[in-house]
């Protein structure tokens, strides 16, 4: 007979607890992820207890506070810590967001927190994005032109040119998106994405890039773009209040033009 078992270290257990000293004025309790791959044991959910009125409005305050009070070896990523850097994305109660645009008061009485999900995790909260990355390589996200720029000007864009960007240039590659994007999860080996494929619309939309014609063929693939089924959980997930799903859905169009 077949036994199915789940693969090893997949199992979350519920970790150690943390109670905070003394009287709490305004206590609230933050349940987080943790792993180690240094370790033989499962990953594990962390409780931990602070006291807000001594900590800043958002996630990332609370998990740094948790990181410099409690527990040093807690692992995250963060940088701007103002929505511009998108390295502190990771799911809070349930959603893919930025842990620095996140207010505790929004979040619900125990606060749930893990990294991205459906992207291996390389310590606690960071997952491993070099997958990610590899797609943002591979469309390669510059301009290419070989017309060379006007003497000692820049390459300029009219008005009506530049606001072919907007809803695009705005992207932080936090991957909030991708993660959240169910065809992602079951075929992101070979679908880009929703974060890519925002990227790619932002040149396919540059005046300036003179590789359309390259750049579509490039999608062109039952994979890399047609599988995004316009479930639109990507642009509900965006934290920057972008929408990933249309911009797919205009270099879907472009190929449609381009036939004619
Ligand atoms: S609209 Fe496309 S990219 Fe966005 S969640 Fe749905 S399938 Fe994924
Ligand atoms: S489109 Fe939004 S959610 Fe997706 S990577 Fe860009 S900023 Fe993040
Ligand atoms: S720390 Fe930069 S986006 Fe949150």
């Amino acid at each position: 007979m077949v036994e199915f078992a789940l693969p090893k270290k997949s199992r979350v257990v519920e970790g150690k607890t943390f109670h905070a000293n003394g009287n709490l004025k305004n206590p609230k309790r933050f349940f987080v992820y943790r792993y180690d791959p240094d370790k033989e044991e499962n990953p594990s959910v962390d409780s931990f207890q602070i006291d807000l009125d001594s900590c800043g409005p958002m996630v990332l305050d609370a998990l740094l506070k948790i990181k410099d009070e409690i527990d040093s070896s807690l692992t995250l990523r963060r940088s701007c810590r103002e929505g511009i850097c998108g390295s502190c994305a990771m799911n809070i109660d349930g959603r893919n967001t930025l842990a620095c645009l996140k207010p505790i008061s929004e979040c619900k009485e125990n606060v749930k927190i893990y990294p991205l999900p459906h992207l291996p995790v390389v310590k606690d909260l960071v997952p491993d994005v070099n997958h990610v990355y590899a797609q943002l390589n591979s469309i390669e996200p510059w301009m290419k032109s070989d017309t060379p720029p006007p003497a000692s000007e820049e390459r300029k864009q009219s008005p009506k040119e530049r606001e072919k960007l907007d809803g695009l240039w705005e992207c932080i590659l936090c991957f909030c998106c991708s993660t959240s994007c169910p065809s992602y999860w079951w075929n992101g080996d070979r679908y880009l994405g929703p974060a890519v494929l925002l990227q790619a619309a932002r040149w396919i939309n540059d005046s300036r890039d003179e590789a359309l014609g390259e750049r579509l063929d490039q999608l062109e693939d039952p994979f890399k773009l047609y599988r995004c089924h316009t479930i639109m959980n990507c642009t509900n997930a965006c934290p920057k209040g972008l929408n990933p799903a249309k911009a797919i859905a205009s270099i879907k169009s472009k190929m449609v033009e381009r036939l004619g």
